[in-house]
């Protein structure tokens, strides 16, 4: 018996490191993914992964969600494909940085688009589908940079989003509470992805800074982050809505 079995899971951001992971755990537990992303090759590869595994995965690629029309497509997709939708899991992104006062408007918009835009849409869109089926839950992929300013590197659109995305999060839970529908965020701190394996190459300084706020002075694995997301989207945390979970190996306590 898994954890999701039965149960229609959204993920956005799928061609990922954070997203791919989240379909094989979440397929793991018994849960069927639609998965989704603007990167169709990569989006494949998950699906085959999550097929591999013995897991049951859909694929809707690409579809650029910063665009409300094709975020509203992808829900419909969604449903469509097996019958209903139980969790929405906003895990999809976009960022960019910069130091004050030379972060451009161009930067600023863009990344509350890819950051806060997101989750709103596909939550807006998938809204009255959970309605329609009960409940559901709707997990949103914030960052310990909706809690506390950052550094490395210069991150005022960033901070601002992820706080909104927090802030969204709330809400959400409380509007939603009357037709069954939890909504939890979770802030990770700084996970090692393929890609930002990737970009940080050997230089470690650079490593060193990025994860120097976490007690535990090291990246999080995308798997201690999403084996708390499967069991928030689970039966199981049937109580836990409204809330935001650090994942951050204590960068936010101090
Ligand atoms: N990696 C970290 O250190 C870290 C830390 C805190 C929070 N997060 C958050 O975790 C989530 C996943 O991060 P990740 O490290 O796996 O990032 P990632 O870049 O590997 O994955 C994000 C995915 O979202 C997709 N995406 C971006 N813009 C899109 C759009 N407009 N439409 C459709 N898809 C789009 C990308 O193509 C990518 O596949 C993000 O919300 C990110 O902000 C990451």
């Amino acid at each position: 018996m898994g954890m999701l079995d039965g149960k229609v899971v959204l993920i956005t951001g799928s061609a990922g490191g954070m997203g791919r992971v989240a379909a094989l755990i979440f397929a793991r537990e018994g849960a069927k993914i639609v998965g989704s992303d603007v990167k169709t090759d990569l989006n494949d590869e998950t699906v085959g992964l999550v097929r591999d595994a013995g897991g049951e995965m859909t694929g809707i690629a690409p579809i650029d969600l910063t665009d409300p029309e094709q975020a509203r497509q992808l829900v419909e997709g969604a449903v469509s494909a097996y019958g209903g939708l139980d969790v929405v899991y906003n895990n999809a992104a976009m960022q960019r940085f910069g130091p004050m006062p030379d972060f451009s408007v161009e930067d600023w918009r863009a990344t509350e688009a890819g950051e806060l835009d997101i989750p709103f849409f596909v939550s807006k869109f998938a809204w009255p589908h959970l309605v329609r089926r009960g409940g559901g839950v709707i997990i949103n992929v914030a960052s310990e940079a909706g809690m506390i300013a950052g550094s490395n590197p210069p991150m005022v659109a960033h901070t601002a989003a992820n706080a909104g995305v927090i802030g969204m999060t709330r809400q959400l839970a409380l509007e939603g509470a009357p037709h069954g529908i939890r909504a939890v965020a979770i802030s990770p701190g700084p996970v090692l992805t393929p890609a930002s394996d990737r970009d940080l190459g050997d230089n470690q300084a650079l490593r060193d800074a990025v994860t120097s706020k976490t007690l535990l002075k090291r990246f999080a694995r995308p798997e201690e982050i999403v084996e708390l997301a499967a069991f928030l989207a689970s039966d199981r945390a049937s109580y836990i809505t409204g809330a935001n979970y650090p994942v951050d190996g204590g960068a936010s306590a101090w």
